[in-house]
């Protein structure tokens, strides 16, 4: 798979085709656990009707079917309660047909986010945001990685590959500190031997760091923060933001038309990290089972 170029000059650094491309391989190993008997499953528990919640776990559930992954959605009503969730927690925790339990965020105002995520076995935290799996990932120890910072570096990978550059070396700057994203990010990206700047809301000048970056990861949450004019002449840049416009578009933390014409790579939204998602969810889904059934396993 080779990355086209977009009507501006940069690379389209295209998620949907990685994504398409990680997919097949999911489903090809997931087809040699099946020959051995073993199919990896997936719990998803939904807590309340946010229809964009309800849109992804959809998603999440159907992306599941097509690699031959089994998963169950738990629909609970929004007034669940605390015990009825850790509960349900438990006996995924203790199902051994379940290899990963992913409870979508957020969580209505009455329960306790952080301790739901405590709740959740750290071999079956799928999303990688359990404490162990974010201290395995800052002492480079293997764990189960955030699913958005993974496709990133899936994504990267493939374009310096595409271009015959190594991404040892180079400067990235990651725009936003979340604990799903930007600090993930930066870990990967230190692991990638880059050097890492982290810029945030309170970062006087973003677009000064910016222009010395090679490497951009917008992952700020504000629509169209990052212009052209800061960017590096063929910088790669990976855009985490999806937002919509009051015409009904959407747009992303990059100012992508013009910024096509400055960097070397960029990815658009839609269709950029967005479909990696998923696709690292099942791929986390499959190595969790690979190494909680070890003794079947395929490296
Ligand atoms: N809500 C929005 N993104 C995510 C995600 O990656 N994982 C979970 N669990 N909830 C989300």
């Amino acid at each position: 798979m080779q990355f086209e170029p977009t009507a501006g000059g940069a690379l389209k650094i295209d998620g949907r085709r990685t994504a398409k491309d990680v997919r097949a391989r999911i489903k090809t190993d997931v087809s040699a656990l099946l020959a051995d008997g073993i199919q990896p499953g997936l719990a998803v528990v939904l807590v309340g009707e946010d229809p964009a919640s309800a849109i992804y776990v959809r998603n999440k559930i159907r992306a599941c079917e097509r690699a031959g992954i089994r998963s169950v959605a738990h629909r609970l009503s929004a007034d669940t309660s605390a015990d009825a969730l850790m509960s349900l927690l438990d006996d995924l925790n203790a199902d051994p047909t379940i290899d990963g339990i992913l409870v979508q965020l957020p969580l209505p105002d009455h329960l306790d986010t952080d301790a739901v995520i405590a709740k959740v076995r750290q071999d079956k935290d799928v999303d990688g945001f359990a404490l162990g799996n974010l201290g395995a990932l800052t002492a480079g120890q293997p764990g189960l990685v955030a699913c958005t910072p993974a496709g990133v570096m899936e994504m990267l990978g493939r374009y310096f590959a595409q271009i015959g550059e190594s991404m040892s070396g180079k400067h990235a700057v990651v725009i936003g500190r979340s604990v799903t994203v930007g600090k993930p990010m930066a870990l990967l990206l230190l692991q990638a031997n880059c050097t890492v700047t982290v810029c945030h809301s309170r970062t006087p000048d973003t677009a000064a760091h910016v222009r010395r970056a090679d490497i951009v990861v917008a992952a700020a949450g504000r629509p169209e923060l990052v212009k052209a004019d800061w960017l590096k002449p063929g910088a790669a840049v990976i855009d985490v933001g999806i937002h919509r416009r009051e015409d009904g578009s959407l747009c992303g933390d990059v100012e992508f038309e013009p910024a096509t014409q400055v960097a070397g790579g960029i990815s658009p939204v839609p269709g950029g990290v967005g479909p990696m998602t998923i696709a690292m969810l099942l791929d986390n889904t499959l190595v969790a089972c690979r190494r909680r059934r070890r003794d079947v396993a395929h490296p």
